[in-house]
């Protein structure tokens, strides 16, 4: 089975026009979910990486593994209120809606190099706030790793200086 063929799409969710990528049933499947880690496992081998960071909630279940299986430690990027030590935090906008993102204030050390994981890249919103949390911090951004790029969007754009890799594409 392809690794694409685990992904769920959901059309007008949550609401018309949005064609959803649920990949809710790619993670229930063990093998598919062990595939995609270790697939983007070989799509960043060649960063030079300290720690990664991922945004709240579905960048944890692709960044935590990530960090696991590269033997580095996991930053979690919250949204607002949820982290109970000092933090930093950033407004964004998103393909629906907008949020805020926060981060401790000593969870990356200034010169450590960072890699960005996430589920999904789709207006670059999401990454753009991640990056700037952690450049505040003096981390360095060193590239940012994705299960799906929707690519109609262009979110890469956002981020010309940041090597961005991603799994599955899609054009909707
Ligand atoms: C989704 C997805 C990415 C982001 C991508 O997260 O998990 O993080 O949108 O969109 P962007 O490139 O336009 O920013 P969402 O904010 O829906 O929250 P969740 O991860 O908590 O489900
Ligand atoms: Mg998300």
């Amino acid at each position: 089975m392809d690794l694409k063929d685990s992904i769920r799409v959901i059309p007008d969710f949550p609401q018309p026009g949005i064609s959803f990528k649920d990949i809710t049933t790619l993670l229930k499947d063990g093998e598919m979910y062990r595939r995609a880690i270790n697939e983007l496992k070989d799509l960043v081998a060649h960063m030079k990486i300290d720690v990664i960071a991922g945004p709240e909630a579905r960048g944890f279940v692709i960044g935590a593994p990530l960090a696991y299986a590269l033997g580095v430690g996991f930053v979690p990027i919250r949204k607002s209120g949820k982290l109970p030590y000092e933090t930093i935090e950033v407004g964004y906008d998103l393909e629906y809606g907008n949020d805020r993102l926060a981060v401790h204030t000593d969870a990356i050390k200034p010169g450590q190099n960072v890699l960005i994981a996430d589920d999904l890249l789709a207006t670059g919103g999401t990454i753009s706030t991640s990056v700037s949390l952690v450049e505040q911090l003096g981390g360095k951004v060193v590239g940012a790793a994705f299960l799906i790029e929707l690519v109609q969007l262009a979110g890469r754009n956002k981020l010309p200086e940041v090597e961005i890799v991603s799994l599955l594409t899609y054009e909707d």
